[in-house]
Formats: structure tokens, sequence, C-alpha cells
């Protein structure tokens, strides 16, 4: 017995000088100081030993196996340590890491499709500054300092004369200053107002829309707004044309569609009356033509502006606009 754990010993230092994986390591372990391995194997004999003899090969034994061990766990270190050596890079055969997809955000997305119908209409598409000033957002629009309209807009003033623009309609004083009719144009873009709940956040995005011409009506508004409303919800929605007021446009209204949500009937979203509002619209103030030099005797034109969010919210069944802002993947990866 003694030899033989003598010969064990010899053996198990030239198979592990041997190995030269990690593979051939766990076959060496296996062999030599698995649970059937040679090494119990031994130990099994162990047994047959006289009284006398038990006690001094037992210990050998386990002197023997804490000697191989010891070589079997320095050879382990030693391939473990060479692996980065013989690739600089790293391990080359761990799978790769995926980047996630990233997406285009919902907003922009309805975004992208309000303006693509209105492009579809012939509509030119216009960008205009976030800071604007007072004339721009207000004073050209019909709404003189202290005008009750004023306060309807919770504007964020940056200094005196200077604000973030609370609407996209300063882009028709801006866009008629720099041409003449006819004038067919959208204006995508940022508007901002201190205001903070499940339907209002102080950033959010707005599509003004305006075409002047000689001999444009009413009808013709009713007629581009309905074909958008079409495309963007269904051909099936009902839409509404409700008496409003905007200083900038007279006559003006407000247009609503059916609630996408209860289909009519009433609801919460709906409060009970089946119908949502989904934008302000209306004929172009004379006023407004005076401020940019068009004579109002042989022109005409409409104006409409609508919320993306608010479109955005109605067309994937949203109740807080809040979440399009909270950035959380959860949210966005659905769209
Ligand atoms: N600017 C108005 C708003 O933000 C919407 C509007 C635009 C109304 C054009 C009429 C004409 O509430």
């Amino acid at each position: 017995m003694e030899e033989e754990l003598q010969s064990l010993r010899a053996e198990a230092e030239a198979a592990l000088a041997a190995v030269s994986g990690p593979a051939d390591l766990e076959a060496f372990r296996v062999e030599y100081l698995g649970r059937k391995g040679r090494f119990s194997g031994l130990m099994r004999l162990l047994g047959q030993a006289s009284t006398e003899e038990r006690p001094r090969l037992g210990k050998l034994a386990n002197e023997v196996k804490a000697v191989v061990e010891g070589l079997f766990n320095a050879r382990k270190e030693e391939l473990e340590g060479a692996l980065p050596a013989a690739s600089p890079v790293g391990d080359l055969t761990l799978p790769g890491r995926r980047r996630p997809a990233g997406g285009i955000h919902p907003v922009t997305q309805v975004m992208d499709e309000v303006c693509a119908i209105f492009v579809g209409l012939g509509f030119a598409v216009a960008e205009g500054p976030d800071v604007e000033t007072d004339f721009y957002n207000f004073e050209a629009l019909n709404i003189p300092p202290h005008h009750p309209a004023r306060a309807m807009h919770d504007t964020f003033y940056v200094d005196e004369g200077r604000l973030l623009r609370t609407h996209t309609s300063p882009m028709q004083i801006r866009a008629m200053e720099q041409a003449s009719p006819p004038l067919r144009m959208i204006a995508p873009g940022k508007v901002y107002r201190c205001d903070s709940d499940i339907t209002h956040t102080p950033m959010f995005h707005q599509v003004e829309g305006f075409m002047v011409d000689r001999k444009v009506s009413f009808a013709d508004l009713k007629g581009v707004l309905s074909v958008f409303i079409t495309r963007m919800f269904d051909a099936q929605t009902p839409i509404r044309f409700r008496p409003s007021f905007f200083p900038f446009t007279e006559p003006s209204a407000e247009v609503d569609i059916g609630c996408v949500i209860c289909g009519g009937k009433g609801c919460r979203v709906c409060k009970q009356t089946g119908w949502l509002e989904i934008l302000g619209a209306g004929m172009i103030d004379p006023a407004v033509f005076a401020k940019v030099g068009y004579d109002a005797e042989q022109y005409s034109g409409f104006a409409f502006g609508l919320g993306i969010e608010r479109i955005a919210m109605l067309r994937y069944g949203i109740g807080d606009i809040r979440l399009f802002y909270e950035n959380d993947l959860r949210f966005l990866a659905q769209f």
C-alpha cells in the first residue's frame, strides 16, 4: 500500500504536468481525486490493513492526497492565469453582448405622422425659436398687454420682453412677415407653460398650421381638418366643430372627435360628454393680417393648432401625459 501511494503520487505529478487546458484538468480531477477516482480506490484498501498498520498508512495516505491536491490547485491557478495572456482581448468563446435596439419616442412618432399628413396635403414645414419675444407670442397675435387671454398661457418669462413660447402660433407671424400669399405651412415644435398634472407637462409639442390665399374659407378649414382626422384616426371617427374664442382668429372653433375610449357613450376620459377636444382653429383675424402688412380685403386664411401629446394619448390610450417624459424603458419599448 505504501508503494502504491508513492507511485500514485508520481503518476499524478506527471499527469498534471501534461495537463494543457481546463478540460484536461477536469479529467485529471475526476480520475485521481474524484469520488470514484484512483485515490478513493486506494483509501478503500485501507480497511484491509492490520490494526497496527492502519493509523500510519492512513496518515500517509492523507499526506499524499494533500500533496496531490496542492499540486492540482497550483496547476489550476497557473492555467487560469495563463488564459488572458494567451488572449489579450479576453475570452473569445464568451457570447457577445447585445446592444439593445433604440427606438423612436412615441411623441416623435406621432409628430412625424401628423407632419406627413399635412405635407401630403401640400403644406410646407417651418421651424422657429423656442425663446420668443412678447411681440411674436402675444402682441402680433392680437393679444395686447393685460389682455385677459394672457392669463390662460401660464407663461415662463426669460427676461423683460422675452419668454418661452406658449404656443406655435408665433410662427404664423414669422412666416407671413417673410413671404406673401399664397401660403400653406405647418410649424411643429416645443411649447412651454407653467403647468403640471396628469394632462399637462411644462413642455409639450404642438403643430401649428395655416393657409392664406384669396378666397380661403371656413369650408377649406373644415375640409383640411376632416381629412387630417380621418387619416390620423379613422374614417368612421365623428368630428364636431364647436364655437370658441382665440384673439387671433375670428370666427374660432375647437374641434372635437368622438371619444376613442368609450365610442361616444360617455366615460371618465371624455367626462361623460362622448367628445374629446383635439385642436383649436379659426379664420385668421384681420387684426393679425394688419400686423404683417397683408391686405385683409384681398386675402383670407385659416389657422389651427394641435397638441401632439394629446393625440398620442388618445391614439394609444395613455392616461397620464407624464409617462412620456419619465424615460422608463418599460413604457417606451411598447411603441
Ligand atoms: N395657439 C392656440 C393654443 O395654443 C391654438 C390655435 C392655433 C387656435 C391656431 C387657433 C388657431 O391654444
